[in-house]
């Protein structure tokens, strides 16, 4: 059984069939431009969209770049205010009918793939998944059972706060930094998690995690850090094994 997941940024939403046994991907992504603005019923349609051109129907799992409590965004960093207290779930199963929808955040969505089937396979104790990208996105493991919403992206750190308006991968590019400069200010940041959470092993994904011989010279990170295994398919992945496992 092939289940779709679909992944909600900020400049795109992307959606493939996954094989939620085995995290293989069976069909070809398809990528639809998120709207602008990207309020809670413009983003339903291109869900909808979504379910469309797959000609879908079953169990949904979708990404949200924010805090997702039982189906509702409770967050608003990186996308528009009016998501604060809209139940997402009940929102994608009313624009497109017949489907049901488990709505998580993005970077736990990530992490989930990459302890079932990717990086951190099989890895037991304290497991942080972190993924920069327009911000840094966290997920918590504990012996392989995550702790949702850790939001770890914004925390404070030497006085920048949130830390990933200094740290997340857009700001590499933003600020023009070369590697070096950019791998020592996330390293910076792992080194903080390891104080608060003595972490047994950082995942380290985001789009960047391609770059992974550029940036590992420059963490400094004493962790046993390792980069992501599904790059940019962890969240599509990792949502359609929460939308089989709820
Ligand atoms: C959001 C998180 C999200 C991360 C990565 C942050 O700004 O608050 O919920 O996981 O960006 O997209």
């Amino acid at each position: 059984m092939a289940v779709l997941g679909i992944d909600i940024g900020g400049s795109g939403i992307k959606g493939n069939l996954v094989d939620p046994f085995s995290g293989n991907l069976e069909s070809d992504r398809h990528k639809i431009a998120t709207p602008q603005p990207a309020t809670p019923s413009a983003v339903a349609d291109v869900v909808a969209e979504m379910v469309s051109h797959f000609d879908y129907r079953g169990p949904v799992g979708c990404t949200f770049p924010a805090i997702v409590r039982r189906g509702v965004t409770l967050s608003a960093a990186n996308v528009d205010e009016s998501w604060i207290g809209a139940n997402a779930e009940e929102l994608f199963e009313q624009h497109s009918s017949g489907n049901d929808f488990t709505v998580l955040n993005d970077a736990d969505a990530a992490g989930i793939a990459e302890l079932e089937f990717g990086a951190a396979k099989g890895r037991k104790g304290v497991v942080i998944m972190v993924t920069f990208g327009t911000g840094i996105g966290s997920g918590l493991f504990i012996d392989g059972v995550l702790v949702p919403n850790t939001e770890l992206g914004h925390l404070e750190l030497d006085g920048h706060a949130p830390v990933e308006d200094w740290a997340a991968a857009k700001v590499k590019k933003d600020e023009g930094l070369t590697w070096e400069e950019w791998s020592e200010r996330a390293g910076a940041y792992l080194r903080h998690l390891d104080r608060l959470f003595s972490p047994d092993l950082f995942v380290f994904g985001g789009g960047v995690s391609r770059r992974w011989d550029r940036i590992q010279p420059g963490l400094g990170v004493e962790v046993e850090t390792v980069p992501a295994q599904f790059e940019n398919e962890a969240g599509i992945v990792g949502a359609a094994m929460a939308a089989t496992r709820r």
